[in-house]
């Protein structure tokens, strides 16, 4: 016990130049440290990110297996306070405020993350910014580097991801070669419940045109005349056909030969024989 409160007494000696060092982000809230980071990653990396909030990851070390410190340093969602996220659109600008409290240099880089994939989680499009040289160690900080500007993906990038709290954050990247030190600084972002499926389809409520107080009228009844169509007189089937006279009897149908059916060379006919009420019922005569 003796020997492990004084290392962690030389440690916090030895990190206290440290303490205000580096690149610190400002706002929005970025991931902080929670007793479930601790029990993921250990006291080392717990001391290592209480005491030094802008560090780089490779002072947390040594880890627990299955500390992720390529992702927000090990720092986990369930940590927290749900009023850290931040409820975004697709393709809308943010904000980043940074204090280059210790420069170092080298590139960085802002991107949306899907904290999902993977042990490191996985790039959502291209880099929102990057920066061929951060927090120089020379000269002035460039404007755009303590108020970084940068637009989210569109909607068609984004897809469904992001739809929940906690599976996607903006991530600063920044790695100082000269230093051999890497740098993550994650923002809890979420994508708002009701956003456009696509930005450039804004949705314009529909012009309302007055439209004139009508009333809406019956149509006008017509008094139809009362006419029966005379209805073509139709024998009955067992009436015999009237002859016409002068004309010549030409043929009989009806499914059944008029059998017994006689032709008058004065333009009668009859029935006759034994069939003569078969071929009564069945024939029907064309004169022309
Ligand atoms: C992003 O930042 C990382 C860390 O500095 C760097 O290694 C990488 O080259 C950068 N990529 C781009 C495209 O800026
Ligand atoms: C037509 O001829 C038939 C057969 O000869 C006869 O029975 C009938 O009376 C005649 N009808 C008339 C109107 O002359």
């Amino acid at each position: 016990m003796v020997y492990v409160a004084a290392t962690f007494a030389l440690l916090a000696l030895a990190r206290l130049p440290a303490v205000l060092g580096h690149a610190r982000v400002s706002s929005p809230p970025i991931r902080s440290p929670g007793n479930n980071f601790l029990q993921q990653c250990g006291q080392s990396s717990f001391q290592s990110v209480t005491g030094d909030p802008t560090g780089h990851i490779e002072e947390q070390e040594p880890v627990n297996a299955g500390c992720e410190l390529t992702l927000c340093r090990g720092m986990l969602f369930s940590d927290q306070p749900s009023s850290n996220v931040q409820t975004v659109q697709p393709s809308q600008a943010m904000e980043m405020g940074v204090d280059c409290t210790i420069p170092h240099g080298g590139p960085a880089n802002v991107s949306l993350i899907d904290t999902t994939v993977g042990g490191s989680g996985a790039f959502i499009g291209s880099f929102l910014k990057t920066f061929d040289d951060f927090c120089p160690t020379s000269g002035p900080t460039p404007a755009d580097q303590t108020q970084l500007q940068y637009t989210l993906p569109d909607a068609n990038t984004i897809g469904n991801k992001c739809q929940n709290a906690g599976d996607c954050v903006v991530q600063l990247f920044w790695a100082t070669p000269d230093f051999s030190q890497n740098y993550y600084y994650c923002v809890d972002v979420v994508m708002a419940a009701a956003a456009p499926p696509s930005t450039t389809a804004q949705v314009v409520p529909p012009t309302v045109v007055a439209q004139p107080t009508t009333v809406a009228q019956p149509p006008t009844v017509v008094a139809q005349p009362t006419t029966v169509a005379a209805q073509p007189t139709v024998p009955a089937v067992n009436a015999p056909e009237a002859s016409v006279p002068g004309t010549r009897l030409v043929t009989s149908v009806g499914g059944a030969s008029a059998t017994g059916l006689v032709a008058n060379v004065n333009g009668t006919t009859q029935f006759t024989g034994n069939n003569a009420n078969a071929g009564r019922r069945r024939a029907r005569i064309l004169w022309f």
